[in-house]
């Protein structure tokens, strides 16, 4: 089959640029720590398993720098809905919902995770900046879906 030498051209610089994109895609997903919403690095665990009551909000300091919080989303609230903490501090999540399946996404940051009723997920986070951090509830859970919120606030030191 004949094609007129342009053509050709045309052909291999649009299989080059998809090829380029598709590599921008991996590099940037790679290097940014870009995740989709359920598919943690770490495992959901029943909540029978960890062992503690998932209706009972807390945030846990272990050491210094270091914290846990039993994050509980519910129609339509987090709780705590407000977690301070110093700059630098490294923060394990405990993610569930005694309701319908919320998401938690913590804007500026790489966090995102559901919340399903009767599982535990578990997402860790270091906050290196100072500033107030909006956590949202990013899969629709009902009529105040869109107001459902609370906030991370890192003090500076
Ligand atoms: Cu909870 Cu949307």
């Amino acid at each position: 089959m004949h094609i007129h030498p342009y053509e050709r051209r045309w052909i291999k610089f649009s299989v080059l640029l998809l090829a380029v994109f598709a590599l921008a895609i991996v590099i940037s997903s790679a290097t940014l720590g870009i995740r989709l919403p359920g598919m943690e690095s770490e495992p959901l665990l029943a909540a029978e398993q960890a062992g503690f009551d998932p209706e009972e909000p807390w945030v846990r300091e272990l050491g210094p720098g270091r914290y846990e919080v039993n994050l509980f989303a519910k129609a339509f609230y987090f709780a705590p809905g407000e977690i301070e903490i110093p700059v630098g501090s490294t923060v394990t999540f405990y993610v569930h919902s005694s309701d319908v399946i919320h998401g938690l996404k913590i804007v500026g940051t790489n966090v995102s995770i559901m919340a399903v009723p009767n599982q535990i997920g578990r997402v860790t986070y270091t906050f290196k900046e100072p500033g107030e951090y909006l956590m949202l509830c990013h899969e629709y859970c009902g009529v105040g879906h869109h107001v459902m919120n609370g906030r991370v606030v890192v003090s500076a030191q």
